[in-house]
C-alpha cells in the first residue's frame, strides 16, 4: 500500500539549546532530518515526501535534499506557529492521496517494518498510531503526596509516525482549526472526532531528538543500525 509522508520541521529546537533548528545538527556526517528522509527515500511504498519548514530554512534544506538525492521530495509547505499549524500546511498542500503518514523530523530512527505495519491498518481502520508500552512505574501525585499508582497495562507512550486516510486527517485538521482546539499530535484531532485510533506496537529506538543528551543516545542508536545493515 502506498502512502505520502507529511514531515513537520519547522519548530526552533528550544530544549535542544543548540540555538538554531537541532534538525540541522549533525549525527556523524550529516543533518538529523536527512536520516530521517533517507528512511522514507528508501521505501519502495512511500510514493512522496512533503516537509513543512521555516521560510528561512527552505534553501538550506533544500540544498541538503539535493545534495543527498532525497529525490522523492514533492513540496514544502510554510511552517507554522505550532506544530499542528506546520502539520495541517502540509495537509493542506498535498495532492489527495489514499494514506497519509505525519512523521516528526526529529525521529530519525523509525523502522520500516513499523511504517508497513501502520499503513496496511490506517488502510484498514483509516487511523492508527505508533506507541510503546510505558515502561516505569506511573504515579499520580497532589503537591509531592502520592494519590494514585496508575495501572500500567493500559498506558502507552505515544509516537510518530501516526498514518490516516487522507479524507479522515484533512477533516479532522479542518475541524480542530474552526474550533480553535490545539492539540499535541494528529490522533487527537481524530479522537475527538470519535473515529478509533488503533495502536501499532513500535520500537524504543525510535525516540525523538529533543534534549542535548538524545544525541549521544541516537548516535549509538545509529552505530547499532549501521552494524546490523539496516542503513
Ligand atoms: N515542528 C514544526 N513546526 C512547529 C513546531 C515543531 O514543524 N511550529 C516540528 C519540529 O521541527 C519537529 C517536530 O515538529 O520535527 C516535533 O516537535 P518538537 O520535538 O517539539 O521540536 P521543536 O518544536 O523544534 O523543539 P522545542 O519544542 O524544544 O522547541
Ligand atoms: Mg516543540
Amino acid at each position: 500500500m502506498n502512502y505520502t509522508v507529511v514531515l513537520p520541521a519547522a519548530g526552533s529546537g528550544k530544549r535542544m539549546k543548540a540555538n538554531k533548528n537541532k534538525l540541522l545538527l549533525e549525527l556523524f556526517d550529516k543533518p538529523i532530518f536527512l536520516y530521517t528522509l533517507e528512511v522514507f527515500q528508501q521505501d519502495p511504498a512511500c510514493e512522496a515526501i512533503w516537509l513543512a519548514v521555516k521560510e528561512e530554512e527552505r534553501q538550506i534544506i533544500d540544498q541538503y535534499v539535493t545534495k543527498y538525492k532525497i529525490t522523492k521530495v514533492h513540496g514544502y509547505a510554510d511552517g507554522g506557529m505550532e506544530r499542528q499549524d506546520s502539520v495541517r500546511a502540509c495537509l493542506e498542500a498535498i495532492p489527495p492521496c489514499g494514506v497519509v503518514l505525519v512523521h516528526d523530523a526529529a525521529r530519525p530512527f523509525i523502522s520500516q517494518d513499523v511504517i508497513t505495519r501502520l499503513v496496511e491498518t490506517a488502510k484498514a481502520c483509516g487511523a492508527a498510531i505508533a506507541a510503546v508500552p510505558v515502561k516505569d512505574t506511573i504515579k499520580k501525585a497532589d503537591n509531592g503526596i502520592i494519590t494514585e499508582t496508575v495501572d500500567r497495562n493500559a498506558l502507552w507512550m505515544v509516537q510518530t509516525p501516526q498514518a490516516f486516510t487522507y479524507d479522515l486527517i484533512l477533516k479532522a485538521a479542518k475541524a480542530a482549526v474552526e474550533d480553535g482546539f490545539l492539540g499535541t499530535d494528529e490522533a487527537m484531532l481524530v479522537e475527538r472526532l470519535n473515529h478509533p485510533v488503533q495502536i501499532v506496537e513500535s520500537t524504543y529506538e525510535n525516540v525523538k531528538m529533543t534534549t542535548p543528551e538524545d544525541l549521544i543516545y541516537g548516535k549509538a542508536i545509529l552505530e547499532s543500525q549501521i552494524q546490523e545493515g539496516q542503513r
